[in-house]
């Protein structure tokens, strides 16, 4: 999953090229590369930096009207200069960027071998450019289509031709493109982020497209060949970038904003006096909501941590069988999809593969698929067409965290609608719909006041090993903790039900070891204490993240870190902050990459 870039105007391309990679450096940023398309040859600078650090080594950069770039998120190879993009042909005349992983990489790349084509890379991109330049016979968009047509996988690829620099060729098989036309100019990218400064008319390539770029727009043509009459759209969305303003990490700086995000998630969707709540973009009165038997939400990562708190909640207000899967499991294993199912795309991105795979599932079955998603106009919004809009704002930081309260705050708010049409009365609505629109000034009320979580930092930070435990509701709260640690400060952890470590993971523990309890004063409350007594007497430290008041889990932890109390549904949103706070503190200690952790993505574009 990477950001490609492409332009041909009258323009100066490279500050296009870059401000566009700037903006679309959340999809990989191992390597990044440029090739401007100049009368002296096909100029190429690429290294393993960020989008930052090339454009301060590009003084020396002739100027070009006609250019590809590309930030890398490896798949093929490892994360050397020769395996970042673009990738050139053998005679240096063809260059190409590549999004997506080519499946039929060691038959094409053996073939080619086998004709005595030599490889620079190791990559699966680098055989595009090869194939295109063995079908050349001096019409680049014919020699494209053979090229491509031999292709097996993903991808979304911009190819440029020294001979030919009137033309850049995409096309599109899985990996976003869109086409931003502009006056007397025609820019390609991953996303219309990156579009938006120059352009707000737009075209959106489908899968299976291929697009021949001019100075006059684009021409589209499916991969079979047929001409594609596809009008342009204009983009409405805001697409500011977002500031970091006075805080050190785009991380904290969106922690903090939570209780203003979920707000804004709520606000105008809550009705208190009828104990209910209204979400559009579902297009469902009683009647469509009485009829759902199950839900199921999909996601990965921390939407799916999400998913999970969402299912438990709809189970235990609504009494409707509910579920959270793991969308890249999900979309393999041949699902049952039954009429009367309900199944929500969770993403922060809507650009996540396997959650758009999940939802193409669910659609390909005849089921109903709604999505949950922060990005408006992303692909899996567009793909389910209906949903819910989380209204986070732009997330930066690769590690999500108001996009998780936020995602949970949607579910809550259609599990109210869902209950209210089955197992709430007047009243009991009523209250769910008060303890929601509690939750933002709960959420402040923690973090104006977020209690030792240095001291918590500190005790992880030099662990070989942290436990996250957590029972009920607590229990995707401790797995979205333990996520966090691992993403930023890459610390050795893991999380479980907090009545299954006696099963196993009790005999990790030694004198010491650090174990973080989520156990707020809850229906199960006094399961967890029984557990966290089963670990004190392996001498670890229980860090408790406890409800306010609660003297007897405060005074047993050997770290105690108190939050306002609420609903056992409603918790997560409040207990998840302090674990937000711990990574981040942990992470800071160690000098890590707070916003850009290693290896990691913002959107996980390829499977
Ligand atoms: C969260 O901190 C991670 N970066 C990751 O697990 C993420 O939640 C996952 O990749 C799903 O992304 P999405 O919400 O954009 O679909």
């Amino acid at each position: 999953m990477c950001g490609i870039v492409a332009y041909i105007g009258p323009n100066d391309a490279l500050p296009r090229l870059m401000d566009g990679l700037r903006r679309l450096e959340y999809r990989g940023y191992d390597s990044t590369g440029i090739c401007l398309n100049t009368p002296e040859g096909l100029w190429v600078r690429k290294d393993i930096v960020r989008v930052d650090t090339l454009d301060q080594t590009l003084t020396d950069a002739p100027r070009a009207n006609v250019g590809i770039a590309h930030t890398r998120w490896a798949t093929h190879g490892g994360v050397t200069q020769a395996n970042a993009h673009p990738h050139l042909d053998g005679p240096n005349r063809i260059a190409i960027v590549h999004n997506g992983i080519i499946e039929n990489m060691a038959a094409l790349k053996a073939h080619l071998i086998a004709e005595g084509v030599e490889f620079r890379s190791e990559t699966d991109s680098e055989i595009i450019a090869h194939l295109i330049q063995q079908a050349y016979q001096g019409d680049p968009e014919a020699a494209f289509f053979v090229a491509i047509r031999q292709l097996r996988g993903t991808f979304g690829i911009a190819a440029c031709f020294l001979d030919h620099p009137d033309v850049i060729i995409a096309a599109r098989n899985g990996s976003p493109l869109v086409i931003g036309l502009g006056n007397g100019e025609t820019i390609l990218a991953s996303d219309p982020q990156a579009i938006v400064s120059w352009t707000r008319r737009v075209v959106y390539l489908n899968d299976r497209e291929v697009a021949i770029m001019t100075v006059d727009g684009a021409r589209v043509r499916t991969l079979a060949g047929r001409a594609v009459d596809r009008a342009d759209e204009l983009l409405e969305s805001d697409y500011s970038v977002a500031e970091r303003g006075d805080e050190p990490h785009f991380m904290l700086k969106e922690i903090k904003e939570q209780s203003e995000t979920v707000q804004r998630c709520l606000t105008g969707r809550i009705q208190v006096d009828e104990g209910n709540a209204k979400l559009g973009g579902l297009n469902m009165g009683p009647r469509e909501l009485v009829a759902i038997r199950r839900v199921v939400n999909l996601g990965c990562g921390t939407s799916y941590h999400a998913g999970m708190v969402g299912a438990m909640a709809i189970e235990a207000l609504a009494r409707v069988p509910a579920r959270a899967e793991i969308a890249s499991e999900f979309r393999y294993r041949n699902p049952i999809v039954l009429p009367d199912a309900l199944f929500f795309a969770v993403s922060q991105s809507g650009e996540t593969i396997d959650t758009l795979g999940a939802v193409q599932e669910v659609k390909v079955k005849g089921g109903e698929v709604m999505g949950v998603v922060n990005v408006v106009g992303s692909t899996i919004a567009r793909t389910c067409g209906q949903g819910v809009y989380v209204h986070s704002g732009p997330e930066v930081a690769v590690a999500s965290t108001k996009a998780f309260t936020s995602q949970v705050t949607a579910l809550l708010v259609f599990t109210l609608m869902l209950a209210r049409t089955s197992n709430l009365s007047l009243e009991q609505g009523q209250r769910v719909a008060r303890a929601l629109l509690d939750a933002p000034a709960r959420i402040a009320q923690y973090l104006a006041n977020p209690g030792p979580i240095e001291q918590a930092a500190q005790a992880v930070v030099g662990a070989r090993y942290v436990l996250f435990l957590g029972r009920g509701f607590s229990f995707p709260v401790a797995l979205e903790g333990a996520l966090k640690l691992k993403e930023i400060a890459y610390i050795p952890c893991e999380a479980y039900p907090a009545g299954e470590m006696k099963h196993g993971p009790i005999a990790m523990l030694e004198p010491g070891s650090p174990v973080v309890f989520v156990a707020p004063r809850d229906s199960q409350r006094e399961k967890a204490i029984s557990n966290m007594k089963e670990v004190q007497a392996r001498g670890a430290r229980v860090i408790a993240i406890h409800s306010e008041g609660d003297d007897e889990i405060a005074s047993m932890a050997w770290l105690s870190i108190p939050v306002p109390q609420t609903e056992d549904w409603l918790s997560p949103l409040i207990t998840v902050l302090p674990l937000q706070l711990l990574a981040y503190r942990a992470g800071v200690m160690l000098k890590r990459d707070i916003d850009k952790p290693r290896n990691l993505a913002k959107a996980v574009t390829v499977e």
